[in-house]
């Protein structure tokens, strides 16, 4: 089923009053899902937070923390997030080792399972990994920072997704990330977006809840 979330990337947010940020967006008819970018300077030439922080995030707010993991080894550190309460996380698919066992290792441990592919990577290779996902986040800039232009090109990646949840195929909710912005959302909805994720469009503005409002009005219209 077609589904129209919001997922506001506090990455743009202040660091510093994250709560009262997180506040902002939240709600009735506020954020579906709170996007957390964790970066570690490798796998991104930028490093925001980690475990410690979403540990404190999640005692903070209601909304459902959609983790996006753009770190090297997401073997070894994915689960931590899951058990730190994320309600879904998402790695990397040209990082992950074993992706099938990280969906697993994720969903025992309680958590929605997601995987993103880059702008460059394509989405073959991964069709059958996907059985084992919840979330298909398709990157719509390079990761790494928040603030640039959307590609459309990715947005064929997106409307293959569709055509594979639409057929039975998979059962995903597909997620897009990078430039989404009052010009740019009616085309990925059009492409078959569920999930979108916005963090200037968000939190660059006067009112970041009337943002949220406002992008969720534009795909239901
Ligand atoms: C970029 C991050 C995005 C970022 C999006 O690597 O994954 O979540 O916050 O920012 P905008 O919406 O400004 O492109
Ligand atoms: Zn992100």
């Amino acid at each position: 089923a077609r589904q129209a979330l919001i997922a506001p990337s506090i990455l743009s947010a202040d660091f510093a009053r994250l709560a009262e940020e997180a506040a902002a967006v939240g709600g009735p008819d506020g954020a579906d899902w709170l996007h957390v970018d964790v970066m570690d300077a490798h796998f991104v030439p930028n490093l925001t937070l980690g475990l410690p922080v979403v540990k404190s995030l999640r005692k903070a707010t209601e909304i459902p923390l959609d983790c996006h993991l753009m770190i090297e080894d997401p073997d070894r550190w994915a689960v931590g997030y899951a058990e730190a309460g994320a309600y879904n996380v998402t790695v990397h698919a040209e990082a992950a080792g074993d992706p099938v066992k990280i969906a697993k290792d994720l969903r025992a441990a309680g958590a929605k399972a997601g995987l993103s592919v880059k702008p460059g990577t394509p989405l073959e290779s991964y069709v059958d990994v996907l059985k084992h996902y919840d979330t298909l986040l398709v990157m719509s800039v390079e990761p790494g920072f928040g603030g640039q232009s959307f590609m459309p090109e990715v947005l064929d990646k997106v409307r293959t997704a569709r055509r594979l949840v639409d057929t039975g195929h998979l059962k995903l909710v597909v997620e897009i990330d990078g430039g989404i912005n009052a010009d740019t959302i009616e085309q990925a909805a059009e492409a078959g977006v569920d999930c979108f994720v916005a963090g200037s469009a968000v939190y660059d503005g006067k009112d970041p809840g009337k943002a949220v409002r406002a992008l969720r009005r534009q795909v239901l219209d």
